[in-house]
């Protein structure tokens, strides 16, 4: 198995006690394997889809209950403004170039979100970044004309999510998302 030695270090991170110490220690353990040039994908996951990001799952511990999702963005491909459903999330840039913009939620009223957007991160490859709840909203687009690969670090298994969309008022509409994998 190619990433045998990627899952032994998740495995290793994730027992940690608490929450900031294990997406800490996550993020730690991916950029070390992605600078190390250690993650060796199957084709499969390196394949674009032209209706979107693609995302397949790469692995799944029901022992520990994380999962290890890649994504694969071709080029002006990106999500919208979304939430990770109360989940931790470490995310790490293995090829190419993605932009992270951050949000903060400022105000929520009966049907519309007011987000604030914290700058947007240029993240390399080797790059982590932690998602943690209730700091969980952000969006993800590929930054390169070629494309990009990401791999995302979950504490659970995300089935659905929330997406928001802008309205006129300058406000945002929350929609449900179910997610799925691509083959
Ligand atoms: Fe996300």
């Amino acid at each position: 198995m190619v990433i045998t030695d990627l899952v032994e270090r998740l495995d290793a991170a994730v027992k940690l006690r608490d929450t900031g110490a294990i997406t800490a220690g996550v993020k730690r353990e991916l950029e070390t394997v992605i600078h190390a040039g250690a993650l060796t994908l199957p084709d499969r996951f390196r394949r674009t889809r032209p209706d979107g990001y693609a995302r397949r799952l790469l692995y799944r511990s029901d022992a520990l209950g994380y999962s290890a999702v890649v994504m694969t963005w071709a080029p002006g491909q990106r999500t919208p403004l979304h939430d990770h459903a109360g989940i931790w999330c470490v995310e790490g840039v293995v090829e190419g170039r993605m932009d992270v913009t951050q949000y903060d939620l400022v105000e929520e009223t009966s049907d519309r979100y007011r987000f604030e957007a914290r700058g947007c991160v240029h993240a390399a490859v080797g790059s982590a970044g932690c998602l943690i709840p209730p700091f969980e909203y952000h969006i993800l687009a590929n930054a390169i004309d070629r494309p990009s690969i990401t791999l995302h670090i979950y504490g659970g298994e995300m089935t659905s999510c929330h997406v928001f969309e802008p309205s006129d008022d300058g406000r945002y509409v929350r929609k449900e998302r179910t997610l799925h994998y691509d083959d």
